[in-house]
């Protein structure tokens, strides 16, 4: 296992490019697996979770290269229809190969993902919008089964927006025999992406607000070009939380503004001044950072996969700053660690109250879940002395190269085997 080292505080300079998005390239590539065909698909992230769909898609009979960010794929092969355990458990977002097993085979078998450090993370949407649109799904052994006993296609509303989800479902009813509707869909950028993707497959998908319409076609097209990922929201997110910090000079690129819009306004609110291109993001941030108030809620509303590293800034911020936490309710699992660095934060069921400090002391920490780790590392360059995180693996599971990136902004961090 390795760990982290960084000695602060860094004065971070220049500029970074931001890899693919993670949460397009995971049910992009389930998605190949609805139809056998050979697919290349540009601009993947090498990071652990990528690893993981690939060896999930692998495991069911698929074949790839994954060389620099391009992956080839040939999901011809494919023949089994169950995501065992084992790949599952290390990724919960395994999860979006269901709908294109159910779509591909009619059947799909899925070791049940149960909850993670961020909380319970129920499926039961999946599992009743399935129902609803004609897939009978029961919960045998710690296993989902589902079985396709009349795919007519149909209309499913959602108690509850969820992104994979919403994917699953649209996943499944691509080949349906009749249209499918899907109400209060999720609308993250990266729901319209893996819409995109199909669509350039000739899929016949229409969103409009949050209702996706889907009229089934019997078959998909061969790829005429290669399909390129979006750039991954949260990475930039991550980078304009510490380009938002007193004496950063950051110029983020190769990035999409316009997905970002709650985190520039958060940005702007502690006092950055921020200026826009069309695929980069430059920031000034203020020498006094103001105290806001966040409440994170699905796209457009403020991320909660940037909940832990704007509060990484706040810490620093003069007066008293109020996140809520309206996605998943215990995921402040960084408080307990970023206290260690002399933050001030309070915690009251969904809600933290963070009382700003002058600075902060290194410390050796413990990352507990992918974005968690990302607040630690921003905490830590803030902070004074030689910092440790432990356990980056989590950081490694949606953070391509970030200690590279970050070095070469002129940040002091290396790895050291535990
Ligand atoms: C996706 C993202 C994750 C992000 C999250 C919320 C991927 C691979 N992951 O996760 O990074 O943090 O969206 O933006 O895209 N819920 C139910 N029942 C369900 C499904 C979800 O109650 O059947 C609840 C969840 O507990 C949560 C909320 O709905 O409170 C949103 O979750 P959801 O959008 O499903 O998250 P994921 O798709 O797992």
């Amino acid at each position: 296992m390795e760990k982290l080292i960084i000695e602060g505080p860094s004065k971070l300079k220049g500029t970074v490019e931001i890899s693919g998005s993670k949460n397009s390239s995971l049910p992009i590539l389930a998605a190949t697996a609805l139809f056998g065909e050979e697919y290349t698909i540009k601009n993947v992230p090498r990071i652990s979770d990528v690893h993981t769909m690939l060896l999930l898609l692998e495991t069911l009979g698929a074949e790839f290269s994954f060389y620099s960010n391009d992956v080839h794929i040939d999901t011809r092969k494919i023949s089994k229809w169950e995501a065992p355990y084992d790949l599952v458990k290390t990724m919960r977002a395994s999860v979006v190969i269901w709908g294109a097993l159910l779509g591909r085979f009619g059947k799909a078998k899925i070791s049940l993902p149960g909850g993670c450090a961020i909380g319970d993370r129920p499926v039961d949407q999946h599992l009743k919008g399935f129902r609803a649109l004609g897939h009978d799904t029961e919960i045998v052994s710690g296993y989902l089964e589902s079985f396709t006993s009349n795919n007519t296609g149909g209309s499913y509303r959602f108690e509850i927006k969820t992104v994979t989800g919403t994917e699953n479902l649209i996943l499944a009813s691509i080949f349906a025999k009749s249209e499918t509707v899907l109400y209060n869909c999720a609308s993250e950028p990266e729901v319209l992406d893996l819409i995109n993707f199909l669509s350039s497959l000739g899929a016949k998908i229409t969103k409009t607000g949050g209702t996706i319409k889907i009229v089934p076609v019997s078959s998909l097209s061969k790829q005429n070009e290669p399909y390129c990922v979006i750039p991954d929201r949260i990475e930039a997110g991550t980078f304009l939380a510490l380009a938002s910090l007193p004496g950063n000079d950051i110029e983020i690129t190769k990035c999409a503004p316009d997905d970002l819009v709650s985190a520039i306004e958060a940005a702007e609110s502690v006092g950055s001044v921020v200026k826009l291109g069309d695929n980069s993001i430059s920031t000034h941030p203020a020498d006094d950072l103001n105290s806001i108030s966040l409440d994170t809620g699905p796209y457009p509303l403020f991320p909660t996969d940037l909940q832990a590293q704007f509060m990484s800034v706040l810490i620093l911020a003069g007066g008293t700053s109020k996140i809520v936490e309206n996605v998943f309710p215990n995921r402040f699992i960084h408080v307990a660690e970023l206290r260690k660095l002399g933050a001030k934060i309070s915690l009251d069921a969904n809600i933290a109250s963070i009382v700003g400090v002058r600075g902060l002391t290194r410390a050796s920490m413990q990352a507990s879940d992918l974005r968690a780790s990302a607040s630690l590392l921003i905490g830590a360059l803030s902070a004074s002395g030689r910092s440790e995180i432990h356990r980056v693996y989590h950081l490694d599971r949606g953070y391509e190269s970030i200690d590279n990136k970050l070095e070469s902004l002129g940040a002091k961090i290396w790895r050291k085997n535990e």
